[in-house]
């Protein structure tokens, strides 16, 4: 497996290594491929050929699986088309504010685990979701199963990206979006909370004035359906939940962080046929 992070991960980096030699397979990697070598940066990116240079290089190596998290946007597929021509894999592990499909499989463990189903849930996403992958990811798979609902919350300024909400109407997939914190997640079976993805966010006065705006204090939890559970992708960045609700019983985001080496590990079986 050839692990190529581009941009900043600790625990989708490591889940990915540890899923890998537990299968026993051998990983090469960079955690920094942005400045341990001449990768293209996000910029450099502009001019497609650099990225595509990049993976035909390591496809010659012959890998059985590269691994990529990229800053830009569509990275991840470019590769793949690349990769493809060699008949290697390429999982996204994270590009800039698209996607992060690795994450909403685990996300999806975690919610397996409580409810043993992902029919009739009614899911509650909130934080930044215009640039946050995570949710964007976590809705395309939910959406894909009958009888959920989405209610969504976030500053006006990172509300969800319009492709999204658009792929929800053409699949007749309820949703509405919710202004109060309480409101939005007293009805619902999953709260899955986000940060506020400051290092994407072009006017850094912005992060300033929506911070903390929607911060799960323990008191909220008391709103929670008793069988409800809260959910983050992790890190929990800018304060928006408050450390006193970790112990919380229903606070679930160490555990689904934890799932996240078998999932990988499940995923590379998978991959392999195994
Ligand atoms: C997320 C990411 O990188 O998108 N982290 C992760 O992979 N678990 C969430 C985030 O950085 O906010």
């Amino acid at each position: 497996m050839i692990s190529l992070f581009a941009e900043e991960s600790i625990r989708t980096r490591f889940s990915f290594v540890l899923a890998a030699e537990r299968l026993g397979m051998r990983v090469i990697g960079t955690e920094n491929a942005a400045r341990f070598s001449s990768f293209p940066s996000a910029t450099q990116m502009l001019k497609e050929e650099r990225l595509t240079h990049a993976i035909t290089v390591l496809c010659e190596y012959g890998p059985d699986v590269i691994v990529l998290r990229h800053k830009r946007e569509g990275a991840a597929k470019m590769a793949a088309r690349v990769a493809g021509r060699y008949g290697i894999p390429v999982i996204n592990a994270g590009d800039g504010a698209g996607q992060h499909p690795t994450q909403a499989l685990l996300d999806l463990y975690a919610i397996r685990e409580r409810f043993g189903r992902f029919e009739d849930l009614t899911v509650a996403i909130g934080g930044d979701l215009k640039y946050g992958r995570t949710a964007h990811s976590l809705v395309y798979l939910l959406a894909k199963f009958p009888g959920t609902r989405f209610t969504f919350i976030s500053p006006r300024e990172l509300s969800m990206k319009e492709e999204i909400l658009q792929y929800l109407q053409r699949h007749k997939v309820p949703f509405q979006t919710e202004t109060i914190l309480k409101r939005a997640i007293r009805e619902a079976d999953v709260v899955y909370w986000t940060r506020i993805q400051r290092e994407r966010l072009t006017d850094p006065a912005l992060y300033e004035r929506v911070r903390g705006i929607y911060r799960i204090e323990l008191e909220h939890m008391r709103h929670l359906k008793k069988n409800a559970i809260l959910l983050h992708p992790m890190p929990i960045g800018g304060g928006e939940i408050a450390a006193a609700v970790d112990r919380h019983p229903q606070a679930l985001y160490f555990k689904q962080a934890g799932a996240g080496v078998f999932v990988r590990m499940a995923l590379l079986c998978y991959i392999f046929g195994v």
